[in-house]
Protein backbone atom coordinates (compact mmCIF):
# COMPACT_ATOMS: atom_id res chain seq x y z
CA UNK A 1 0.00 0.00 0.00
CA UNK A 2 1.21 3.01 -0.84
CA UNK A 3 0.89 6.31 1.48
CA UNK A 4 0.04 9.57 -0.29
CA UNK A 5 -1.03 11.35 3.19
CA UNK A 6 1.27 13.93 3.81
CA UNK A 7 1.00 15.90 7.22
CA UNK A 8 1.57 19.99 7.31
CA UNK A 9 2.38 19.79 11.44
CA UNK A 10 0.27 20.79 14.11
CA UNK A 11 -2.37 17.77 13.43
CA UNK A 12 -3.15 18.67 10.50
CA UNK A 13 -2.97 15.48 7.92
CA UNK A 14 -3.96 15.45 4.25
CA UNK A 15 -4.77 12.09 2.55
CA UNK A 16 -3.04 13.39 -0.37
CA UNK A 17 -0.70 16.38 -1.03
CA UNK A 18 -3.46 17.82 -3.34
CA UNK A 19 -5.73 20.86 -2.74
CA UNK A 20 -8.07 23.45 -4.46
CA UNK A 21 -6.54 27.03 -5.35
CA UNK A 22 -8.92 29.60 -4.03
CA UNK A 23 -10.74 31.57 -6.65
CA UNK A 24 -10.58 28.81 -9.27
CA UNK A 25 -13.24 26.33 -7.48
CA UNK A 26 -15.67 28.03 -6.08
CA UNK A 27 -17.04 26.88 -2.68
CA UNK A 28 -16.67 23.09 -3.75
CA UNK A 29 -20.66 22.61 -4.17
CA UNK A 30 -20.77 24.11 -7.60
CA UNK A 31 -18.57 21.33 -8.77
CA UNK A 32 -20.01 18.79 -6.24
CA UNK A 33 -21.96 16.78 -9.70
CA UNK A 34 -18.58 16.94 -11.67
CA UNK A 35 -16.46 15.14 -9.51
CA UNK A 36 -15.89 13.40 -5.88
CA UNK A 37 -14.26 16.75 -3.98
CA UNK A 38 -13.40 14.14 -1.21
CA UNK A 39 -10.75 12.90 -3.45
CA UNK A 40 -8.46 16.14 -2.73
CA UNK A 41 -6.24 16.12 0.47
CA UNK A 42 -8.63 19.23 1.07
CA UNK A 43 -10.49 22.15 -0.41
CA UNK A 44 -9.61 25.74 -0.57
CA UNK A 45 -12.23 28.69 -0.78
CA UNK A 46 -13.03 31.20 -2.75
CA UNK A 47 -11.43 34.45 -1.03
CA UNK A 48 -13.97 35.45 2.05
CA UNK A 49 -14.11 38.68 2.99
CA UNK A 50 -16.73 40.81 5.68
CA UNK A 51 -19.07 42.29 3.30
CA UNK A 52 -20.68 40.58 -0.03
CA UNK A 53 -18.04 42.23 -2.90
CA UNK A 54 -19.28 42.41 -6.66
CA UNK A 55 -15.40 42.82 -7.94
CA UNK A 56 -14.11 44.45 -11.28
CA UNK A 57 -16.10 45.41 -13.76
CA UNK A 58 -15.87 42.97 -17.00
CA UNK A 59 -13.82 41.76 -19.14
CA UNK A 60 -11.85 40.33 -16.21
CA UNK A 61 -10.77 36.99 -17.65
CA UNK A 62 -8.70 36.76 -20.43
CA UNK A 63 -7.38 33.63 -22.06
CA UNK A 64 -2.91 33.71 -23.06
CA UNK A 65 -1.27 31.13 -24.96
CA UNK A 66 -0.71 29.03 -21.68
CA UNK A 67 -2.70 30.36 -19.01
CA UNK A 68 -5.04 33.42 -18.19
CA UNK A 69 -4.90 36.61 -16.78
CA UNK A 70 -7.56 37.32 -14.10
CA UNK A 71 -8.78 40.73 -12.29
CA UNK A 72 -11.97 39.77 -10.65
CA UNK A 73 -11.18 41.69 -7.60
CA UNK A 74 -12.33 39.61 -4.98
CA UNK A 75 -15.84 39.27 -6.21
CA UNK A 76 -17.34 37.15 -3.00
CA UNK A 77 -20.53 36.59 -1.24
CA UNK A 78 -19.08 37.96 2.00
CA UNK A 79 -18.49 36.34 5.24
CA UNK A 80 -22.87 36.00 6.38
CA UNK A 81 -24.28 34.29 2.69
CA UNK A 82 -20.74 32.25 3.29
CA UNK A 83 -21.72 30.97 6.74
CA UNK A 84 -25.56 30.87 6.05
CA UNK A 85 -25.60 28.83 2.48
CA UNK A 86 -22.05 26.98 2.69
CA UNK A 87 -21.65 25.60 5.64
CA UNK A 88 -23.83 22.76 5.48
CA UNK A 89 -22.31 21.58 2.25
CA UNK A 90 -18.70 22.33 3.33
CA UNK A 91 -18.80 20.72 7.00
CA UNK A 92 -20.04 17.65 5.47
CA UNK A 93 -16.97 16.95 3.54
CA UNK A 94 -14.54 14.12 4.55
CA UNK A 95 -11.76 16.05 2.76
CA UNK A 96 -10.26 18.99 4.76
CA UNK A 97 -11.57 22.64 4.60
CA UNK A 98 -9.49 25.67 4.42
CA UNK A 99 -10.93 29.29 4.42
CA UNK A 100 -9.21 31.73 2.30
CA UNK A 101 -9.89 35.15 3.48
CA UNK A 102 -9.47 38.66 1.85
CA UNK A 103 -9.74 42.52 3.66
CA UNK A 104 -9.12 45.67 2.86
CA UNK A 105 -7.74 46.29 6.56
CA UNK A 106 -6.49 44.52 9.25
CA UNK A 107 -9.32 44.76 11.29
CA UNK A 108 -11.22 43.62 8.64
CA UNK A 109 -9.03 40.25 8.84
CA UNK A 110 -9.50 39.94 12.37
CA UNK A 111 -13.24 40.07 13.05
CA UNK A 112 -13.80 37.78 10.03
CA UNK A 113 -11.16 35.60 11.91
CA UNK A 114 -12.86 36.46 15.38
CA UNK A 115 -16.32 35.23 13.42
CA UNK A 116 -14.64 32.14 12.12
CA UNK A 117 -13.00 31.30 15.33
CA UNK A 118 -15.98 28.70 16.52
CA UNK A 119 -16.51 27.06 12.96
CA UNK A 120 -15.27 22.96 14.70
CA UNK A 121 -15.45 21.88 10.87
CA UNK A 122 -12.56 24.70 9.42
CA UNK A 123 -9.20 23.33 9.27
CA UNK A 124 -7.36 26.37 8.68
CA UNK A 125 -7.22 29.85 7.06
CA UNK A 126 -5.43 31.16 4.02
CA UNK A 127 -4.05 34.58 4.33
CA UNK A 128 -4.36 36.38 0.95
CA UNK A 129 -2.23 38.97 0.87
CA UNK A 130 -1.00 38.86 -2.25
CA UNK A 131 -4.29 39.44 -4.50
CA UNK A 132 -2.73 42.00 -7.40
CA UNK A 133 -6.77 42.91 -8.37
CA UNK A 134 -7.47 45.22 -5.99
CA UNK A 135 -7.39 48.71 -4.93
CA UNK A 136 -7.11 48.70 -1.05
CA UNK A 137 -5.41 45.73 0.54
CA UNK A 138 -4.64 42.86 -1.63
CA UNK A 139 -1.33 42.78 -2.17
CA UNK A 140 -0.54 46.00 -0.33
CA UNK A 141 -0.36 43.60 2.93
CA UNK A 142 2.26 41.25 1.42
CA UNK A 143 4.85 43.37 -0.45
CA UNK A 144 5.51 45.62 2.65
CA UNK A 145 8.02 43.89 5.16
CA UNK A 146 6.46 46.03 8.21
CA UNK A 147 3.23 45.29 7.25
CA UNK A 148 3.38 42.15 6.60
CA UNK A 149 5.04 40.85 9.89
CA UNK A 150 2.45 42.83 11.68
CA UNK A 151 -1.22 41.63 10.50
CA UNK A 152 0.71 37.99 10.68
CA UNK A 153 1.18 38.64 14.57
CA UNK A 154 -2.08 40.18 14.97
CA UNK A 155 -3.83 37.51 13.55
CA UNK A 156 -1.77 34.81 15.43
CA UNK A 157 -2.67 36.92 18.84
CA UNK A 158 -6.45 35.86 18.00
CA UNK A 159 -6.20 32.60 16.72
CA UNK A 160 -4.88 28.84 17.46
CA UNK A 161 -6.52 27.89 13.86
CA UNK A 162 -3.62 26.52 11.21
CA UNK A 163 -2.69 29.36 9.54
CA UNK A 164 -1.45 29.81 6.09
CA UNK A 165 0.17 33.00 4.80
CA UNK A 166 -0.32 33.33 0.89
CA UNK A 167 2.65 35.15 -0.61
CA UNK A 168 3.21 37.23 -4.27
CA UNK A 169 5.57 36.31 -6.06
CA UNK A 170 5.72 40.22 -7.31
CA UNK A 171 8.32 40.92 -5.01
CA UNK A 172 12.25 41.17 -4.98
CA UNK A 173 12.58 38.54 -2.13
CA UNK A 174 10.21 36.13 -1.96
CA UNK A 175 12.44 33.95 0.29
CA UNK A 176 12.86 37.06 3.32
CA UNK A 177 8.85 37.38 2.91
CA UNK A 178 8.09 33.77 4.18
CA UNK A 179 10.51 33.97 6.40
CA UNK A 180 8.64 37.13 8.08
CA UNK A 181 5.33 35.31 8.09
CA UNK A 182 7.21 31.98 9.88
CA UNK A 183 9.09 34.39 12.37
CA UNK A 184 5.83 36.53 13.04
CA UNK A 185 3.65 33.26 13.94
CA UNK A 186 2.35 31.37 10.88
CA UNK A 187 2.17 27.76 10.41
CA UNK A 188 2.97 27.62 6.70
CA UNK A 189 3.00 29.44 3.99
CA UNK A 190 1.47 29.09 0.53
CA UNK A 191 3.10 30.41 -3.13
CA UNK A 192 2.51 31.98 -6.04
CA UNK A 193 -0.36 33.72 -6.23
CA UNK A 194 -0.63 35.50 -9.84
CA UNK A 195 2.34 37.32 -11.47
CA UNK A 196 1.64 40.83 -13.09
CA UNK A 197 0.27 40.07 -16.31
CA UNK A 198 -1.62 42.47 -19.37
CA UNK A 199 -2.36 41.52 -23.09
CA UNK A 200 -3.91 43.79 -25.51
CA UNK A 201 -6.26 44.47 -28.67
CA UNK A 202 -3.86 45.57 -31.45
CA UNK A 203 -7.19 47.02 -33.38
CA UNK A 204 -8.79 48.76 -30.73
CA UNK A 205 -5.66 49.32 -28.28
CA UNK A 206 -7.70 48.58 -25.15
CA UNK A 207 -6.20 46.03 -22.70
CA UNK A 208 -7.91 43.06 -23.46
CA UNK A 209 -8.67 43.12 -19.57
CA UNK A 210 -10.63 46.44 -17.59
CA UNK A 211 -8.01 46.31 -15.28
CA UNK A 212 -5.20 46.51 -17.77
CA UNK A 213 -3.19 44.64 -16.00
CA UNK A 214 -4.28 41.69 -13.91
CA UNK A 215 -2.99 38.60 -12.42
CA UNK A 216 -1.53 35.74 -15.19
CA UNK A 217 -1.84 32.18 -13.83
CA UNK A 218 -1.24 28.91 -15.63
CA UNK A 219 1.15 26.73 -16.97
CA UNK A 220 3.29 30.09 -18.41
CA UNK A 221 3.92 30.32 -14.30
CA UNK A 222 5.11 27.17 -13.30
CA UNK A 223 8.46 27.60 -13.74
CA UNK A 224 8.20 30.60 -11.67
CA UNK A 225 6.58 29.38 -9.15
CA UNK A 226 8.95 26.23 -8.91
CA UNK A 227 11.82 28.45 -8.63
CA UNK A 228 9.99 30.64 -5.73
CA UNK A 229 9.58 27.28 -3.83
CA UNK A 230 13.17 26.07 -4.48
CA UNK A 231 14.06 29.66 -2.70
CA UNK A 232 11.44 29.70 0.00
CA UNK A 233 12.33 25.92 1.09
CA UNK A 234 16.16 27.50 1.45
CA UNK A 235 14.51 29.71 4.03
CA UNK A 236 12.11 28.62 6.09
CA UNK A 237 11.30 25.44 8.31
CA UNK A 238 7.15 26.04 7.78
CA UNK A 239 5.32 23.62 5.26
CA UNK A 240 5.02 25.24 2.08
CA UNK A 241 2.31 24.45 0.07
CA UNK A 242 3.23 24.99 -3.63
CA UNK A 243 0.43 27.06 -6.09
CA UNK A 244 1.24 27.74 -10.08
CA UNK A 245 0.38 26.25 -13.43
CA UNK A 246 -0.05 22.76 -12.00
CA UNK A 247 -1.87 20.14 -14.38
CA UNK A 248 -0.38 16.88 -14.19
CA UNK A 249 0.57 14.37 -11.78
CA UNK A 250 4.74 14.87 -12.94
CA UNK A 251 4.20 18.68 -12.14
CA UNK A 252 3.02 17.65 -8.47
CA UNK A 253 5.84 15.76 -8.16
CA UNK A 254 7.51 18.57 -9.15
CA UNK A 255 6.75 20.65 -6.43
CA UNK A 256 6.97 18.46 -4.02
CA UNK A 257 11.12 17.04 -4.66
CA UNK A 258 11.56 21.28 -4.83
CA UNK A 259 10.18 21.31 -1.47
CA UNK A 260 6.20 21.55 -0.93
CA UNK A 261 4.59 19.69 1.43
CA UNK A 262 1.71 20.15 -0.38
CA UNK A 263 0.12 21.82 -3.85
CA UNK A 264 -3.03 23.79 -5.03
CA UNK A 265 -4.67 23.28 -8.28
CA UNK A 266 -5.77 26.44 -9.90
CA UNK A 267 -5.98 27.33 -13.42
CA UNK A 268 -6.09 23.72 -14.23
CA UNK A 269 -9.83 23.74 -13.03
CA UNK A 270 -11.21 25.65 -15.76
CA UNK A 271 -8.91 23.38 -18.30
CA UNK A 272 -9.90 20.03 -16.92
CA UNK A 273 -11.72 20.00 -13.57
CA UNK A 274 -11.30 16.41 -12.95
CA UNK A 275 -7.33 16.48 -13.62
CA UNK A 276 -6.95 15.48 -9.75
CA UNK A 277 -7.86 11.61 -10.62
CA UNK A 278 -5.10 11.46 -13.61
CA UNK A 279 -2.58 13.03 -11.34
CA UNK A 280 -3.49 10.29 -8.30
CA UNK A 281 -3.13 7.45 -10.61
CA UNK A 282 0.03 9.44 -12.00
CA UNK A 283 1.55 9.57 -8.77
CA UNK A 284 0.62 6.39 -7.30
CA UNK A 285 2.41 4.50 -10.40
CA UNK A 286 5.77 6.37 -9.95
CA UNK A 287 5.88 5.65 -6.31
CA UNK A 288 5.55 2.42 -7.46
CA UNK A 289 7.68 2.03 -9.94
CA UNK A 290 10.56 4.18 -7.54
CA UNK A 291 10.22 1.79 -4.64
CA UNK A 292 8.53 4.68 -2.73
CA UNK A 293 6.09 3.78 0.16
CA UNK A 294 5.49 6.97 1.16
CA UNK A 295 4.89 9.95 -0.57
CA UNK A 296 6.42 12.50 2.34
CA UNK A 297 9.61 10.99 1.68
CA UNK A 298 10.32 12.78 -1.70
CA UNK A 299 9.47 16.33 -0.02
CA UNK A 300 12.26 18.15 -0.33
CA UNK A 301 14.68 15.32 -1.91
CA UNK A 302 16.03 17.77 -5.18
CA UNK A 303 19.58 16.27 -5.84
CA UNK A 304 21.07 19.48 -6.26
C1 LIG B 1 -9.99 33.29 -11.82
C2 LIG B 1 -9.06 33.28 -10.65
C3 LIG B 1 -9.52 33.75 -9.42
C4 LIG B 1 -8.67 33.73 -8.30
N1 LIG B 1 -9.14 34.18 -7.10
C5 LIG B 1 -8.35 34.11 -5.99
C6 LIG B 1 -8.85 34.47 -4.71
O1 LIG B 1 -10.02 34.84 -4.54
N2 LIG B 1 -8.01 34.39 -3.65
C7 LIG B 1 -6.71 33.95 -3.77
O2 LIG B 1 -6.00 33.88 -2.77
N3 LIG B 1 -6.21 33.59 -4.98
C8 LIG B 1 -7.00 33.65 -6.09
N4 LIG B 1 -6.51 33.26 -7.30
C9 LIG B 1 -5.10 32.79 -7.41
C10 LIG B 1 -5.01 31.26 -7.39
O3 LIG B 1 -5.48 30.73 -6.17
C11 LIG B 1 -3.55 30.77 -7.64
O4 LIG B 1 -2.72 31.28 -6.61
C12 LIG B 1 -3.00 31.23 -8.98
O5 LIG B 1 -4.01 31.18 -9.97
C13 LIG B 1 -1.81 30.40 -9.43
O6 LIG B 1 -2.15 29.05 -9.59
P1 LIG B 1 -2.55 28.38 -11.03
O7 LIG B 1 -1.49 28.78 -11.99
O8 LIG B 1 -2.61 26.92 -10.78
O9 LIG B 1 -3.89 28.96 -11.40
C14 LIG B 1 -7.33 33.27 -8.43
C15 LIG B 1 -6.89 32.78 -9.68
C16 LIG B 1 -7.73 32.78 -10.77
C17 LIG B 1 -7.22 32.26 -12.09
Amino acid sequence: MIDLSVSLNKNLVLSNPILTASGTFGYGDELADLLDINRFGGIITKSISLEPRQGNPDPRIVETPAGMINSIGLANIGLDAFLREKKKFLSHLRCKVIVNIAAKTEKEFCEVIQRLNDEDWISGYEINVSCPNVKEGGIAFGTDQETLQRLTKNIRKITDQYLIIKLTPNVTNIAQMAKIAEDAGADAVSLINTVYGSAIDIYTRKPRINSTIGGLSGPAIKPIALANVIKVSGAVRIPIIGIGGITTGEDVLEFLIAGATAVQLGTVNFMNPLALYGMLDFISDYLNQQGIDSISQLIGSLQK
